[in-house]
């Protein structure tokens, strides 16, 4: 029988790409997503290409009945690898963002992460083996307007991740979060953000595929937080290393210019 791997939010983006990463490495798979036809027929190809199980799971993870459903479907199942992926974005500011809109992010983003990690650690302790990757985001380094209910969610799974790192060391069981800038996924339009994908370099897109072969790469190599890009890591040093109030005043003014450059960008769009 072979192992599995859980991966939520696979129906596109970072999700996806870790599908078919641990479906070539011959991994089963249990896949959840909302877009029904989609995750679907990601499963179909995948099961085709690497001749293996790929189930799917349509379910809404920002609220309890949907988490409580998940862990139902996964209680009496060996689970080797999890990856907690999915995730969205909010962009109003956090005055302005609805109750609605804040409780969907926190269970998403704080409660399924904690709660799934929780179910599967048990037997991956008896087994002494198991993986859990946990996907964060540069947001987790970065302070600015526009972005606090979302970074200080990645800030949690960042902190929970090295948390658990150190409660784990000798039991075979490894966990890793993931930093990403941006990414080459839906994400952003489904946040209603339109923004210019084709730039490159420091701050620029980067491809779902390339994020994941970089972040197993760090994995490989035993690194608990994996920042697969230069400008995600430049937020953390200068986060650590500059002055609070000159690091306020410069991530203001960086997401300034990216709200004036996705405005820009939405014009275009009409
Ligand atoms: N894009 C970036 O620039 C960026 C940067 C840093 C970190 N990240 C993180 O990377 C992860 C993957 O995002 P992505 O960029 O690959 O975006 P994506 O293409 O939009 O994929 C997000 C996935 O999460 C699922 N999802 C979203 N909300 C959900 C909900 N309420 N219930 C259940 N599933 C839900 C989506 O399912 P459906 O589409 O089927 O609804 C989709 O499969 C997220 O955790 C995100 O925070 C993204």
């Amino acid at each position: 029988m072979k192992n599995t791997a859980l991966i939520t939010g696979a129906t596109s983006g970072l999700g996806l790409s870790y599908a078919k990463y641990f479906a070539s490495a011959g991994y089963d798979l249990i896949l959840t997503g909302r877009r029904r036809e989609i995750i679907q027929k990601n499963a179909e190809t995948l099961q085709k290409r690497y001749h293996i199980k790929a189930e799917v799971l349509i379910v809404e993870l920002s609220d309890p009945n949907g988490i409580s459903q998940l862990l139902s479907f996964i209680r009496d199942r060996d689970i080797h690898v999890l990856v907690n992926n999915a995730g969205f974005g909010l962009k109003p500011f956090f005055a302005d963002t609805p109750q609605e809109d804040i409780e969907k992010m926190l269970y998403l983003q704080i409660l399924c992460v904690t709660q799934l990690t929780h179910c599967v650690l048990k037997g991956m302790l008896q087994r002494h083996d198991g993986i859990i990757i946990n996907i964060s985001s540069d947001g987790a380094f970065a302070v600015m307007p526009h972005n606090v209910l979302y970074s200080s969610t990645k800030l949690y799974i960042l902190n929970f991740t090295e948390g658990l790192h150190t409660e784990l060391v000798g039991t075979g069981v490894h966990v890793q979060a993931v930093c990403p800038g941006f990414i080459d996924s839906h994400f952003h339009e489904n946040a209603g953000m339109h923004m210019d994908k084709n730039k490159k370099g420091l701050f620029g897109f980067r491809q779902p595929d390339d994020i994941v072969a970089d972040a197993m790469k760090d994995f490989r190599k035993g690194k608990v937080v994996s920042i697969p890009d230069a400008g995600a890591k430049l937020i953390r040093f200068m986060g650590r290393f500059m002055p609070r109030k000159a690091f306020y005043k410069m991530s203001a003014s960086f997401s300034a210019g990216v709200i004036k450059k996705k405005a820009n960008t939405s014009a275009s769009h009409k």
